[in-house]
């Protein structure tokens, strides 16, 4: 049995929100963004006063803690957190906590089991792929050049090109240079550099990917 799955993946300011969003709505799946996941971990350490940098803590309060992202929003312990995870605080110990193993075994689980709850999904991530859906139908790497992708979060976010600009560098290299499932294209992935490129024609290549691979094969719900 074949769930169905469509992984995206790819490095901050890619355009993968937008454009899993809008896959999501042409092929009638549910969308899930696993960034918000690591996001809520982050929230609810810096919450709780932990440091990020201890390990042990970190790990048990991904375990613990209950973080729900579903369409409407994200919530942590019960408590909407959807503005607040997107946040500069939450933004610059994410990546940290994301290297954590027991952090990731934990999250991978909850995405799996959200997946199979739902019936299939839009999967955006880091590792979703390469660790979490390497049978999905379609694995997509989402790319854009470092200039694009800066400029991208400013006009979303606001702020100061450099400081995000560098701020997405630092993401990136510890998102591709942890031991625990790195950032990096996933075996046979289609890669798309959406640099110059406008969301409706991102959205149509992959659609129409997905739309080819799903005529194709045996493929069910849930
Ligand atoms: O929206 P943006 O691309 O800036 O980031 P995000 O998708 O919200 O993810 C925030 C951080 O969570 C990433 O920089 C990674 O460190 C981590 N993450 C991960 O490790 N694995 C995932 N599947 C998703 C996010």
């Amino acid at each position: 049995m074949t769930l169905r799955v469509i992984a995206i993946d790819g490095p901050a300011g890619a355009g993968k929100s937008t454009v899993a969003r809008a896959v999501a709505r042409a092929v009638s799946l549910p969308y899930l963004d696993t960034g918000a996941m690591y996001r809520g971990v982050a929230f609810a350490v810096l919450r709780d006063g932990v440091d990020p940098a201890d390990e042990d803590r970190v790990s048990g309060i991904a375990e613990t803690v209950d973080v729900v992202v579903e369409p409407g929003g994200v919530t942590v312990d019960g408590h909407v957190v959807t503005a607040d995870i997107r946040g500069p605080e939450v933004t610059s110990v994410v990546s940290v906590i994301a290297t954590y193993s027991r952090v990731r075994a934990t999250m991978r689980a909850a995405q799996r089991a959200w997946i199979l709850a739902h019936g299939g999904g839009v999967v955006e991530g880091r590792d979703i792929g390469t660790v979490v859906f390497p049978d999905a139908l379609l694995k997509v790497f989402l790319t854009a050049s470092p200039l694009v992708r800066a400029a991208r979060r400013v006009a979303q976010v606001g702020g100061d090109v450099d400081a995000i600009a560098a701020s997405i560098a630092e993401r990136d290299r510890i998102d591709s240079t942890r031991q625990d499932s790195p950032l990096r294209p996933a075996e046979g992935a289609v890669t798309i550099d959406s640099s110059g490129r406008s969301v409706d024609e991102v959205v149509r290549e992959i659609s129409d990917a997905y739309d080819q691979v799903s005529k194709s094969g045996d493929v069910t719900r849930g």
